[in-house]
């Protein structure tokens, strides 16, 4: 596990924003998947991502989580990263396919088929955050995702925030680089409880990868040993 700390919130979107390229550009294969983090830590990363030098044309894009919301609703995860990002760079991306009628647990079925398609047996890179409550993608505490241990993506009801669609624990586990990108200071105590070892979604997530990078801003490190 590497654990890089970034000065503040803009030195930390150049951090991440090198560090990602240099994984795209060293996936093996002439096809590279790349699952985007929702929520709002990403956006600046994105947007640099627009001018960096990474082999778009070969990147496929997909979704960690969204919110089961219509594609076009100002909280849909995929929105924000095709306005940051998406729709600037001839790279793909493999959206949630929302319909009012249709239940969030068949939403996320076809998902899942459509995302082998992309990911293969081992996803390349997954760039994740991570809430003040240690939640990462849509895998809450407590709730049912948590559980999963066959499928790749399932729909997760969140107490509060409604239906999520979700990456699971076994999927992430088989990426081949996943990437958490954190800031700000109201993540730091739950920062040190993940380093700790605790039982936390994003523990348990970096607990079983294979390769997991941490880059944190300053704040959000505040509460680890500087050692
Ligand atoms: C979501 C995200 C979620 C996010 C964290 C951190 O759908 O909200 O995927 O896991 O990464 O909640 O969100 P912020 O970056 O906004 O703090």
């Amino acid at each position: 596990m590497t654990r890089i700390v970034a000065d503040n919130p803009a030195h930390l979107a150049s951090v991440a924003a090198d560090h990602i390229v240099a994984l795209l550009r060293d996936s093996p294969g002439d096809r590279v998947s790349l699952g985007l983090a929702g929520g709002s830590t990403p956006r600046a990363t994105y947007e640099l991502l627009r001018d960096a030098n990474a082999p778009w044309e070969h990147v496929d894009a997909w979704l960690s989580d969204e919110r089961w919301v219509p594609n076009d609703h100002e909280e849909s995860n995929g929105r924000m990263a095709r306005r940051a990002l998406m729709d600037h760079v001839p790279a793909t991306l493999l959206e949630i396919e929302y319909l009012e009628r249709r239940l969030p647990q068949a939403g996320a079925q076809i998902y899942a088929r459509n995302l082998e398609a992309i990911i293969g047996e081992r996803p390349d890179v997954i760039l994740l955050g991570m809430g003040d409550d240690g939640h990462t993608a849509s895998l809450f505490p407590g709730t049912d995702a948590l559980r999963e241990e066959q499928a790749d993506f399932v729909a997760n009801f969140v107490p509060g925030r409604g239906w999520r669609l979700t990456a699971t624990i076994p999927l992430l586990h088989r990426a081949r680089h996943l990437v958490f990108l954190i800031s700000g200071e109201g993540k730091a105590a739950t920062i040190r409880q993940v380093m700790q070892g605790s039982d936390l979604p994003a523990a348990r997530v970096s607990a079983g990868a294979e390769d997991v990078t941490w880059l944190l801003d300053e704040a959000a490190a505040a509460q680890l040993d500087t050692q």
